[in-house]
């Protein structure tokens, strides 16, 4: 799916994509290095190689996200459709910058994805959170409240099995089933962003 389309999706979706300066819209190499700062900023996130936030805002680009204001990147997602289960999404890593949180911008940039052509198919959200993450654990129970979703968590990557005693284990959360592509979150649950 090409960017052409993707516009198409967002300007279907309204112009949520721009409100109050916050231009929403999927990543291009140029950002990567601004994505890379980012998350550097954004702790817990796991810091990766910026060749690999060059490979997110390239071939996955349909299923990220970059939050752009005055030119800067303030928010990202990033994720991708799983090779093996092509009806769901795994959303790898949510950031924004300490300054916009507490006013939906995370929200909105993941109902900005789940507008585009590119998940029209999925039904399932995939991510991991750690069981300390408090602002995660909201944001995910928010999005699932929005769309009348489950969401169920189980301890996947263990910090000793897995991470060598070296993170806190990841539990695997899953939001499903979602409605189909064109209905709408119900915006009486879904936090209204009031950046100024
Ligand atoms: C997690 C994060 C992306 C949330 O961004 P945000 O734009 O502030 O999120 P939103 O404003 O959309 O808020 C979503 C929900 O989380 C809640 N929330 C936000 N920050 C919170 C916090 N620190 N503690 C508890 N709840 C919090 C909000 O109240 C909201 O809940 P509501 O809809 O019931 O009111 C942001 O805090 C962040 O970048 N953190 C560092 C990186 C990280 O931990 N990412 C997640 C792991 S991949």
């Amino acid at each position: 799916m090409g960017h052409v389309q993707d516009a198409a999706a967002g300007a279907a979706a309204g112009d949520a994509s721009q409100r109050n300066d916050i231009v929403l819209r999927p990543p291009t190499a140029a950002d990567g290095a601004a994505v890379w700062d980012l998350v550097a900023a954004c702790r817990p996130l796991d810091q990766n190689s910026l060749y690999m936030n060059l490979i997110q805002c390239s071939h996955f680009a349909d299923t990220c996200v970059v939050a752009e204001r005055d030119g800067a990147i303030v928010g990202w997602v990033s994720g991708h459709v799983p090779p093996n289960q092509p009806d769901a999404y795994f959303l790898w890593q949510v950031a924004v910058g300490e300054n916009g949180r507490g006013r939906g911008l995370a929200t909105r940039m993941i109902d900005d994805l789940f507008a585009r052509d590119a998940l029209k198919h999925a039904r399932t959200l995939i991510t991991t959170i750690t069981p300390g993450n408090a602002a995660s654990w909201a944001l995910f129970r928010g999005f699932a409240k929005s769309r009348g979703a489950a969401l169920r968590d189980q301890p996947w990557f263990d910090k000793d099995e897995h991470f060598a005693g070296r993170h806190d284990t990841e539990h695997l959360v899953t939001i499903g089933p979602l409605p189909a592509a064109s209905a709408s979150p119900d915006m009486s649950t879904t936090r209204k962003e009031s950046l100024t």
